[in-house]
């Protein structure tokens, strides 16, 4: 079969190297790829965000089943213009995917099937914002534009005085956007983060193993945040009780809720949630893999990721088999540009990446890369995801710094403590 995966990051690279071990595929596209998407399949030259481009292409080399990465695409309705075209695509429809578009649609949602979230108001304009912060205590709140932001637009603030200078961020210097035109503001919590993602076709659910990830620039969990610094999988901080429970008071309930509101859910639906004293809160829901919890995930899981995705948009998820899983645990350490997350300099040759590969348990998920005249050199943030998986935690996380510190590039850093919380929990 034939099979096109729509992105350019490191969860793009995980799923074309896994589609790529299928034995059902032949040829296999990414739209448009990076520099390590190349060693996979075959890249073409549209963005993700051009979905008559994409169609044209799919329909032309009559591609069996296309995958979609971001969420931009799925949040702009590429799902149901293939559907239109009766093409085959994994992910959620437009409406489905408002899950992680719209936050005040997923509030609300949360609302509605009474899953545990923290307590929040939501605001049309910036005055009625602004006279409910001065109207009560003053305690630390969020306040998030309703939006996508790239995961930009999320304020935690410690008092009222931040909180009225992140509603004027957002609703008057626009820093979002169109994705202040509405906000939302809820309680902070505190606690640990852990992300959980299922496959679901609607009716029934895969949970799979729990992820952390590391979204703070800087080692201890400080500085700006990011796209994410590294992950492992799986986590002790999310017991197996615990993965069943959620799956019970979360998932189940969402994906129900999603059914009545005649938006049902195919995808993977992924649960930000916080691990509080009195229990777990949903943060927030994406409508995709992580990037980069894909990459340890994927680097985890021994079946064949192509019969998952198909079963799924088939909605036939209950006759496959159960996912097997490789017992090790994987650690992913994402390598970055010299002055990532703000600006950072392009087309800065990558070396040691050969030397990198031939290391046992090692895999280098590219991510801002691109090839430039035969050489591998840097093409955005969050260059590289280097996965490995070990015995233990301990083992697979050594083993990812070994396999980093063989790869060079002018500016390259990377935390160095990816991983280090998994100790405390167990
Ligand atoms: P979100 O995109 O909603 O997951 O928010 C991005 C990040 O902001 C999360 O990963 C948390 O670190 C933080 N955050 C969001 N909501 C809250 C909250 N209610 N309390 C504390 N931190 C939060
Ligand atoms: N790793 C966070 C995200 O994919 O949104």
């Amino acid at each position: 079969m034939k099979v096109l995966v729509v992105g350019n990051g490191g969860r793009e690279h995980a799923l074309a190297w896994k589609i790529s071990q299928s034995n059902r595929v032949d040829r296999l596209w990414i739209a448009p790829g990076n520099g390590g998407t190349e060693e996979e399949g075959e890249n073409v030259d549209i963005a993700s965000g051009d979905i008559p481009r994409l169609l044209d292409f799919a329909r032309q080399n009559q591609v069996d089943l296309t995958v979609v990465g971001p969420e931009a695409p799925l949040a702009a309705g590429i799902v149901d213009a293939f559907g239109e075209s009766k093409l085959r695509i994994f992910g959620p429809s437009k409406t489905a995917a408002e899950l992680e578009g719209s936050k005040v649609f997923c509030k609300n949602l949360l609302r509605h099937a009474d899953v545990p979230t923290a307590d929040f108001h939501t605001f049309g304009d910036a005055n009625s914002a602004i006279t409910f912060l001065k109207e009560r205590e003053d305690i630390p709140i969020v306040v998030k534009a309703d939006g996508l932001a790239a995961g930009k637009g999320v304020i935690v603030c410690e008092n009222r005085e931040q909180a009225l200078e992140a509603v004027e961020r957002i609703t008057g210097a626009k820093e979002f956007g169109e994705a202040g035109n509405q906000l939302v503001m809820e309680e902070r919590l505190e606690g640990h983060e852990a992300s959980v993602l299922a496959i679901t076709d609607g009716r029934t659910i895969l949970t799979l193993p729990a992820c952390q990830d590391h979204k703070p620039a800087y080692d201890g969990d400080l500085g700006p945040n990011t796209g994410g610094m590294g992950a492992y999988c799986p986590t002790a901080l999310v017991t197996d009780d615990m993965l069943e429970k959620i799956e019970e008071t979360v998932l189940v309930p969402t994906i129900h809720q999603l059914k009545r509101s005649r938006r049902p859910f195919r995808g993977v639906l992924y649960a930000g949630l916080m691990i509080t004293p009195q229990g777990m809160r949903v943060l927030e829901y994406n409508v995709r893999f992580g990037d980069p919890e894909c990459q340890p995930v994927l680097m985890r899981l021994k079946s064949d990721l192509v019969d998952v995705l198909e079963a799924t948009v088939d909605g036939r998820l209950d006759e496959l088999s159960p996912l097997q899983w490789d017992p090790r645990p994987a650690v992913c350490v994402v390598m970055a540009s010299e002055g990532y997350p703000g600006s950072y300099p392009q087309g800065v040759p990558i070396r040691g990446l050969a030397e990198a590969a031939k290391m046992d348990d090692v895999k280098v998920f590219h991510a801002g890369t691109a090839t430039s005249n035969g050489d591998v050199v840097t093409n955005g943030g969050r260059v590289l995801g280097i996965t490995a998986l070990g015995r233990s935690i301990s083992v697979a996380k050594l083993q990812a710094y070994s396999a980093v510190k063989a790869i060079r590039f002018s500016g390259a850093w990377c935390r160095k403590d990816i991983s280090d919380r998994a100790l405390s929990y167990v």
